[in-house]
C-alpha cells in the first residue's frame, strides 16, 4: 500500500467549544493550560510522569528511575513496588469511599447489584484465595471467559492482587478461539459462567469451554459461575463451582507487592498476519495510563455516575469500565445484555434510571440507535448526562450530531478517543473542559504521547495531508511486546520506520492542528468497532474442505461501520451453492466467533492477483464495495479478464 491511498474526503467546518460550566469544574480547564502542560510533558517526560505517578498511586516502594529505553523495550517505574487491587480497593477502604458504589450492575433479565467498594474487596480477596487454593500463582495465567457480571471485575482484580496474569476472552468468541489462547498463553485454569444473557438467550459458555478443553492441555481447572441457573455437566477432578470454592475461603487476602513491570494481562488482538497476538501490559505504567485520562479526559468526579458500554472482553472494557474507574474510587455501570433488549431504549432507560452523567459508547451502537429513531430516547430523561465519548472506529460526523443532540441535549462535550490496545489507554483525544470538539475529529494528542504522520519513505507529512499516524516516543501505557514472539513485535510494531510506534493507522493533521483518523492501512478491519484480520477470517475459511483459496475483505457497512466479504475458490469437485454459502458462513462462526460473519461469500473461479502473486485486493475491494447485496451468489466470478489488465498494479 502506498500513502497515496491514504486521501481524505472529509470537510468539516462545525466546532464547538467547551460549556464554560463544564470548563469551570474541569481539570484542565482552557487550551493555554492543556498546551503548557503537552509541551511540558513532550520535552521532560520522565519529570511528567514521575509527578503523575506520585499523585495518582499508591506504592509499597517508590521507583529508581522512571525511565529505561532501549528501543523497543521500555521499562517504566524500575524497582518501584505496587499492586493494581490494592490502588483499585484498599486505598479507597482508607476514605469516606468505603461505602461507596464501586459498580452498579444490571442482568440483561433485569436483575440488579451494587457492589460498594468495602463489597467488593470482600469478594476479590476470597476471589484471590480461591485462585491460590488451586495452586495459582504470580506470573501464572489465567483465561476468563465469562458474561459482563460483577465476578468478572472480581476474577481480573484477584488475579491482579496475587500476581498471576489474566487473559479475558470475549464471550463471544468460539470454542477454536479459546483453545488457541489458552494453548498461547499456556493458561492453567479458566474461570467461566454456566451461561449468561444476551438478547433473551443463553450464550454457552462452560459448553465452549468444555469443547475448547481437548486442544488446551495446559489448562487443569475450570471454575464455573451459576448465573443463569442452566444445567451443564461438571467434569469431576477438573469443574469446581464458584460458589463452593468462594465459600470454603477468607476474606483476608494481602495485595502482593510486584514490581512495576510485573505482568498484569494479556489480551489476545488481530494484527494484519497470522494468528491473534498477545499483547502485554504490566503494572505501573498501564495503571498510571488509565487512571490519569480517567481523571482528565472522562473527567471523572466523585458524584458522577459513569458508565462505558465496552464489553470487558476488550481493551475498552479493561482500561475503562474496570480499572480506570476503579483506581479513582468513582461508580462503574456494568449492563450484561444487548442494547435492543427487550427493545431499543434500554441504553436510555439504564441512563435515566441511574441518572449516569458520563456516557463512553462505540459508533456503532451510536449509528444503530440513531436508524431506529429518537423516539426511544426521547422517552427517557438524559438531563443528567453531562459528557459523552465515543470509541473504537471512526465516528462519521452525522452519527456525532445525533449523538449530541439527542443524547446530550446539545449541552455535552464529545470526546472521540483514539487509541488501541496495544496502547494501553487514550492516545489522541478531546480534553473537555479545555478545547473546541469537531465532528469526526480525534482533535489533539494526550499529555505525553507524541504522534506524527509520515509518508512511504518515513518523512513527515505536511499538515493537511494523509499518511501513516506513528508515535514518536514510548508512553507508560504501552504495550511491552507480543507474548512469546518477541520477533513479532518487533517487526510488527517498529520495523517500518526506524524508531517510531508505527500504529497501523492512517491520519491526517488540519490546519489547526486537530488529528482525523482515517481508518486502518493494513489488512485489520473494524467490524462494529471490533478488530479482525482479513488473513484470521481467510484462514478459517481455507480450513474448510470445500474451500482451496479465499480471500476477504472489508467494504463499508452502514451500521458495522465495515464488513467482512469473502471470495472464495473451491477445490476440485465442489460445486457452489447457497447451502454451502450458509455453510462456509457458519463455519467462520466456529472458527471464530458469531462477529466474524461474513456478509457476503462469492465463489470465483480464479482470484485476481498480481505478477508477483499478491491478492489484489483493492480490487476485490471496489467489487464488494459496489455490490453490498449478495446477489446471485452461486455464479462464479471470472476475476482473470481484470487480472490481467491490472496485472501491473500494486496490491
Ligand atoms: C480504531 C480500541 C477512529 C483504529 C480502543 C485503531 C478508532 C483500532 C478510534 C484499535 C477512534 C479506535 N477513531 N478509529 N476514536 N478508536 N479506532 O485495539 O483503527 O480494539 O487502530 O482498540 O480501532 O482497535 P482496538
Amino acid at each position: 500500500m502506498s500513502s497515496n491511498d491514504i486521501t481524505s474526503v472529509l470537510k468539516e467546518d462545525r466546532s464547538f467549544p467547551p460549556p464554560s460550566a463544564f470548563q469551570q469544574r474541569a481539570l484542565i480547564g482552557s487550551m493555554e493550560e492543556y498546551d503548557r502542560l503537552w509541551t511540558y510533558a513532550a520535552e521532560q517526560p520522565e519529570r511528567f510522569w514521575a509527578e503523575q505517578a506520585t499523585t495518582c498511586l499508591n506504592w509499597f516502594k517508590r521507583w529508581d528511575r522512571v525511565l529505561d529505553w532501549q528501543l523497543p523495550h521500555a521499562k517504566w517505574f524500575t524497582g518501584g513496588k505496587l499492586n493494581v487491587s490494592y490502588n483499585c480497593l484498599d486505598r479507597h477502604l482508607l476514605t469516606w469511599r468505603r461505602n461507596k458504589a464501586a459498580i452498579i450492575w444490571e442482568g440483561e433479565p433485569g436483575d440488579r447489584r451494587v457492589l460498594t467498594y468495602n463489597d467488593l474487596h470482600h469478594e476479590v480477596c476470597r476471589a484471590a484465595n480461591m485462585l491460590k487454593k488451586q495452586g495459582i500463582g504470580s506470573g501464572d495465567r489465567v483465561t476468563i471467559y465469562m458474561p459482563l457480571v460483577p465476578e468478572l471485575a472480581i476474577s481480573m482484580l484477584a488475579c491482579a492482587r496475587i500476581g498471576a496474569v489474566h487473559n479475558v476472552v470475549f464471550g463471544g468468541f468460539s470454542s477454536e478461539a479459546i483453545a488457541d489462547r489458552n494453548r498461547d498463553s499456556q493458561a492453567r485454569l479458566i474461570i467461566t459462567a454456566d451461561g449468561g444473557w444476551r438478547r433473551g438467550a443463553i450464550v454457552p459458555l462452560k459448553a465452549n469451554v468444555d469443547a475448547a478443553m481437548a486442544k488446551s492441555p495446559s489448562v487443569e481447572r475450570v471454575i464455573v459461575l451459576k448465573r443463569t441457573g442452566w444445567e451443564v455437566p461438571m467434569q469431576a477432578g477438573r469443574d469446581l463451582w464458584w460458589h463452593d470454592e468462594m465459600a470454603t475461603v477468607s476474606a483476608n487476602c494481602q495485595a502482593e507487592e510486584l514490581d512495576s513491570e510485573h505482568p498484569l494481562f494479556l489480551l489476545y488482538t488481530s494484527g494484519s498476519t497470522g494468528k491473534p497476538k498477545g499483547i502485554l501490559h504490566t503494572t505501573a505504567g498501564y495503571l498510571l495510563h488509565a487512571t490519569l485520562t480517567s481523571q482528565v479526559v472522562l473527567d471523572l468526579k466523585d458524584d458522577d455516575t459513569y458508565w462505558c458500554t465496552a464489553d470487558v472482553g476488550w481493551i475498552t472494557g479493561h482500561s475503562y469500565v474496570v480499572y480506570g474507574p476503579l483506581a479513582n474510587g468513582a461508580t462503574t455501570v456494568m449492563y450484561e445484555g444487548a442494547p435492543n433488549f427487550p427493545d431499543w431504549g434500554r441504553l436510555w432507560e439504564i441512563i435515566e434510571r441511574n441518572k449516569v452523567s458520563v456516557f463512553y459508547t462505540a459508533p456503532t451502537a451510536i449509528r444503530a440507535c440513531a436508524r431506529e429513531g429518537s423516539k426511544w430516547p426521547k422517552q427517557r430523561d438524559l438531563t443528567s448526562l453531562r459528557l459523552l465519548g465515543s470509541v473504537g472506529e471512526p465516528i462519521n460526523p452525522e452519527a456525532w450530531m445525533w449523538y449530541r443532540d439527542t443524547i446530550g441535549g446539545g449541552r455535552c462535550p464529545i470526546i472521540d478517543t483514539w487509541w488501541q490496545t496495544e496502547t494501553g489507554g487514550m492516545m489522541i483525544t478531546p480534553l473537555p473542559g479545555a478545547m473546541a470538539t469537531v465532528p469526526g475529529s480525534a482533535t489533539r494528542p494526550f499529555f505525553g504521547v507524541v504522534p506524527d504522520i509520515i509518508d512511504a519513505s518515513g518523512n513527515s507529512v505536511p499538515r493537511g495531508k494523509g499518511g501513516f499516524l506513528v508515535i514518536r516516543q514510548p508512553w507508560p501505557g504501552m504495550l511491552r511486546t507480543i507474548w512469546g514472539d518477541d520477533e513479532r513485535y518487533k517487526t510488527q510494531y517498529w520495523s517500518q520506520a526506524p524508531g517510531v510506534y508505527f500504529t497501523g493507522d492512517g491520519a491526517r493533521q488540519d490546519a489547526a492542528g486537530n488529528y482525523w483518523i482515517l481508518g486502518r492501512i493494513d489488512d485489520v478491519i473494524n467490524v462494529a468497532g471490533h478488530r479482525l484480520s482479513t488473513m484470521e477470517v481467510e484462514s478459517a475459511l481455507v480450513s474448510h474442505p470445500s474451500v482451496a483459496e479465499a480471500a476477504v475483505v472489508g467494504a463499508p457497512h452502514e451500521l458495522k461501520g465495515e464488513g467482512l466479504h469473502a471470495f472464495v475458490l473451491l477445490e476440485g469437485s465442489h460445486r457452489p451453492s447457497d447451502s454451502l454459502m450458509r455453510d462456509l458462513m457458519d463455519h467462520v462462526v466456529r472458527q471464530i466467533g458469531a462477529l466474524a460473519r461474513p456478509e457476503s461469500v462469492r465463489f470465483a473461479q480464479a482470484l485476481p492477483k498480481t505478477r508477483s502473486g499478491k491478492i489484489m485486493r483493492r480490487l476485490l475491494r471496489d467489487i464488494a464495495a459496489g455490490r453490498a447485496s449478495v446477489g446471485d451468489t452461486t455464479s462464479l466470478e471470472d476475476f482473470s479478464v481484470l487480472a490481467t489488465l491490472r496485472a501491473n498494479e500494486d496490491v
